[in-house]
């Protein structure tokens, strides 16, 4: 990574003290963040990207299921978790979710610069202009004034190329990381055909990724592959944790959003059926041509353009099926977390009852392979549509991984003389739930409630100033 963007680097330089005749302007100011300077050249385009923005219903996942509050214990997760909505929310619900806090100052925390990675393309603009490694460096504050245009145009088009101006898509990857993680899976991006690329811009952002230090660059586990098995030995080997758990304090591993992974390994995945056949299809203007659509959204409501493409099926009859899967694995999702939400409790029991490191040790990495393998099932994202048998598969050994804890976990506490069942506390909402972790919910929110007041608007006013807003 380091080499390349050093390589980078002096390429730039070289270019402009050689050639500076040929490199001059195409090499700065290349990546615009600025999404509404595209309405007028291709306005049929950019009109359905802002209707994105009737994705608005936040749906509060802790709330639904309080659960997670215990299994993220000791995590920022925990604090707060929403389902997504459209790409024109992106950059507000990074800013608005607690999980970011509330800085007072660009080196203040709690999280790093890696965690604007996937909402803007002022993101591609700064990495563009100061290379990857000034990018990542520091708290997540201090791209505050810099990044705030939501995911548009130049996050997955290159918008300065000749052919995009001519209303040809162009795509690239405007993330260098995603494109090592292409090259790490054997499918660099350059070399891979129209379907491939279409779903490469997607798995730019719709993937599983962890932070490495010390800088805490963004970077995709997938040197082994891309299956749940794959990255758990890759984390494994790397003897890598996301955080240790509250109660029973594993070292845990928390999944992003493996929708890239997960479609990768399903039915459509296998059969050339890409993200954007579904989610982005090609409708037939006022004008009578054909554009892409750009609000991505539910398929569903786009049956005639989607699905039916290739189907014959109602869709009354195929959205029954994707229900019945939705309805499948949440009920085995519950059933791996009834068991994990025990062992965390029961790990802290036999903690507080004088077990050793030793002893606990081999029940952690079962907690731990449980919980990642429940948490790659579930965190992506339609995943009962993507991939449902890779979801009952993966969640099936997660409840085999949570029983043989809970067993280990048994008869280690009966030799501490506990038998019989661990008290579990009122979890049964989200607000019991945390308190019963000792979060202090009510501080953590009045802090961000100041922090939208005085800092975000102050960041928006720098970057108007800086010219990096139309509006
Ligand atoms: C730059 C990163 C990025 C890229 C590229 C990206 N997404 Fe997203 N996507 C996100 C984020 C972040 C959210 C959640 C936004 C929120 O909830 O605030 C999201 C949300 C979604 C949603 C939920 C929408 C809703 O209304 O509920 C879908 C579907 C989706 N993306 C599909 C895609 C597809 C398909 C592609 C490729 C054509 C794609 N995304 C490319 C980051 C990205
Ligand atoms: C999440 C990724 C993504 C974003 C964001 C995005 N596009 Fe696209 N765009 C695509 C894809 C995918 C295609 C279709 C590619 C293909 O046909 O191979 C496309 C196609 C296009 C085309 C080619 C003509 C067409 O309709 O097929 C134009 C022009 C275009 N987009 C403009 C824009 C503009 C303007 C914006 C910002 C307002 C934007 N796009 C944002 C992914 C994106
Ligand atoms: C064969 C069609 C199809 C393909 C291919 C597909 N999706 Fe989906 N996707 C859907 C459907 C349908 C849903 C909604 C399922 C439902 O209604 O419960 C969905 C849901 C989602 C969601 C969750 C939206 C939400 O609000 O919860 C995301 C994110 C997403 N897809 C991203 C992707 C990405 C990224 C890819 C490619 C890597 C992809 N999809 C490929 C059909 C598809
Ligand atoms: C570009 C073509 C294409 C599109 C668009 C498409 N599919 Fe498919 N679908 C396929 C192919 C190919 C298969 C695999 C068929 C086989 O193996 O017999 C498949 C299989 C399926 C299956 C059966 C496989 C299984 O998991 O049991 C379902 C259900 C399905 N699709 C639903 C949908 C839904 C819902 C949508 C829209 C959201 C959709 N498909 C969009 C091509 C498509």
């Amino acid at each position: 990574m380091i080499v390349g963007s050093q390589t980078k680097q002096w390429a730039l330089a070289m270019g402009a003290l050689i050639a500076g005749a040929i490199w001059t302007g195409q090499v700065h100011a290349k990546i615009e963040g600025r999404n509404d300077l595209f309405s007028k050249d291709h306005a049929k385009q950019y009109q359905s990207w802002e209707q994105t923005k009737q994705s608005e219903e936040r749906a509060d996942a802790l709330a639904e299921d309080p659960n997670l509050v215990v299994l993220w214990a000791g995590y920022a997760f925990a604090k707060d978790y929403n389902k997504p909505r459209g790409h024109y929310y992106a950059l507000t619900d990074v800013r608005e979710t607690l999980r970011t806090g509330a800085p007072k100052s660009a080196e203040d925390g709690p999280l790093p610069m890696a965690c604007w990675s996937c909402k803007s393309p002022d993101v591609a603009r700064v990495i563009d202009s100061q290379g990857e490694d000034a990018y990542f460096k520091g708290m997540w504050a201090k791209g505050g004034p810099e990044i705030v245009n939501t995911i548009g145009c130049a996050d997955c088009h290159a918008t300065d190329s000749k052919e995009f101006k001519e209303g040809k898509p162009a795509l690239h990857q405007s993330r260098p990381y995603a494109s090592r993680a292409m090259d790490a899976i054997h499918m660099p991006f350059a070399k891979q055909g129209r379907f491939d690329q279409q779903a490469q811009v997607c798995g730019q952002c719709h993937v599983e990724y962890y932070f490495v230090a010390p800088t805490k660059s963004v970077k995709f586990p997938w040197d082994q592959g891309t299956t749940a098995d794959d990255m758990e030995r890759y984390y494994d080997e790397l003897g890598f944790a996301d955080w240790v758990h509250g109660l029973s304090k594993t070292p845990m591993l928390k999944a992003q959003h493996p929708e890239y992974e997960t479609w990768r390994a399903g039915i459509h995945g296998k059969n050339n059926v890409g993200c954007v056949d579904c989610h982005m299809p090609k409708v037939r203007g006022e004008d009578g041509k054909l554009y892409t659509d750009h609000k991505v959204g539910n398929p569903f409501d786009r049956f005639d353009q989607t699905c039916a493409n290739c189907h014959t099926q109602s869709k009354a009859m195929l959205e029954g099926v994707v229900k019945e899967r939705k309805v499948a694995v949440n009920d085995l999702k519950l059933k791996v977390e009834q068991q994990l939400v025990r062992a965390h409790f029961e790990a802290k029991a036999a903690w507080d009852a004088g077990a050793t490191e030793e002893q606990m040790k081999p029940i952690l990495q079962d907690i731990r392979h449980a919980q990642w393998r429940w948490d790659y099932s579930i965190a992506s994202h339609g995943i009962h549509m993507h991939a449902p048998d890779v979801a009952l598969r993966t969640l099936g050994t997660a409840l085999d991984k949570a029983a043989d804890a809970r067993t280990k976990l048994a008869r280690l506490l009966a030799t501490k003389g506990i038998t019989g069942e661990i008290p579990l506390p009122d979890i049964s909402t989200k607000e019991k739930a945390q308190a019963a972790l000792g979060m202090d919910m009510k501080q953590f929110i009045s802090d961000k409630q100041q922090f939208l007041k005085t800092t975000v608007p102050a960041w928006d006013k720098q970057a108007q100033e800086a010219g990096l807003l139309t509006k």
